[in-house]
């Protein structure tokens, strides 16, 4: 169990979806693009009364945790049309930019949601993902933020409940400390390292937002894939 989680992100939505208006003058112009983007911007509850039937058609879901402006999520969907993409973020512009990628390009296997994602994991049953992608999560570099990363031990017990079997967990940073204390961490023995991900999707040439920059910017990378067994 993952404790204090702020489970506060996407609420505003919710409140607009349902009729209500906001108490506080909220201005986020990327809030009311999503209230329109019914389709392609979920909001928690609507992913928690529907789940698995989120998307038009059944297939096995893969998580882009922290999509940011989608490039990932998109490239996954065009190139595994088996699956269905599912891109998670906190910001309402990031998932309004991802959700617009997905519209333009009439992907019906890929969908956004505005939430937590640790509060997402939380809220779906058990063995019911197929794969879960953290490209280049927020480092918090300051130790006296690290508390506020993401991939904790907890995380990596809730992930070997939530994952199906053979699932896996896709990780990417550039941050080498943040490298290293994952690499320590002793529930990543609950799964099997894999040297690639090709035995699972198209391709390994996928490239976020994030990864972009740091190329051009020649960083160190690190990568990690797990899979539960
Ligand atoms: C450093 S960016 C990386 C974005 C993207 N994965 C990439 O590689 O280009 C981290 C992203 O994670 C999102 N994020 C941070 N914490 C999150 C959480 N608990 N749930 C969902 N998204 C989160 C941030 O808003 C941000 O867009």
């Amino acid at each position: 169990m993952i404790e204090k989680i702020n489970t506060s992100y996407g609420k505003h939505l919710t409140q607009l979806r349902e009729g209500k208006s906001l108490f506080e003058n909220y201005m986020n112009p990327y809030l009311n693009k999503a209230k329109d983007m019914r389709e392609s911007v979920l909001t928690i509850e609507e992913l928690k009364k529907k789940w698995p039937a989120i998307f038009p058609k059944e297939r096995e879901i893969i998580i882009d945790f922290g999509c940011y402006y989608g490039k990932f999520t998109v490239e996954l969907a065009e190139k595994n049309p088996e699956f269905n993409i599912l891109g998670i973020d906190i910001k309402y512009k990031r998932v309004v930019k991802t959700a617009q990628l997905i519209i333009d390009k009439k992907l019906d296997n890929a969908l956004t949601l505005i939430a937590n994602g640790l509060e997402m994991l939380q809220s779906i049953p058990a063995c019911s993902i197929k794969g879960i992608c953290f490209f280049y999560p927020d480092p918090w570099p300051k130790k006296r933020h690290q508390r506020f990363r993401v991939l904790t031990s907890e995380l990596f017990s809730l992930l070997n409940k939530k994952l199906k079997n053979n699932g896996f967990i896709w990780i990417k940073t550039d941050n080498a400390d943040y490298y290293n204390e994952l690499c320590e961490i002793k529930e990543i023995n609950l799964f099997q390292k894999l040297a690639n991900i090709d035995s699972v999707l198209a391709e390994s040439s996928y490239k976020s937002n994030f990864e972009m920059i740091f190329n051009n910017q020649n960083k160190n990378q690190y990568s990690l894939i797990l899979q539960k067994n």
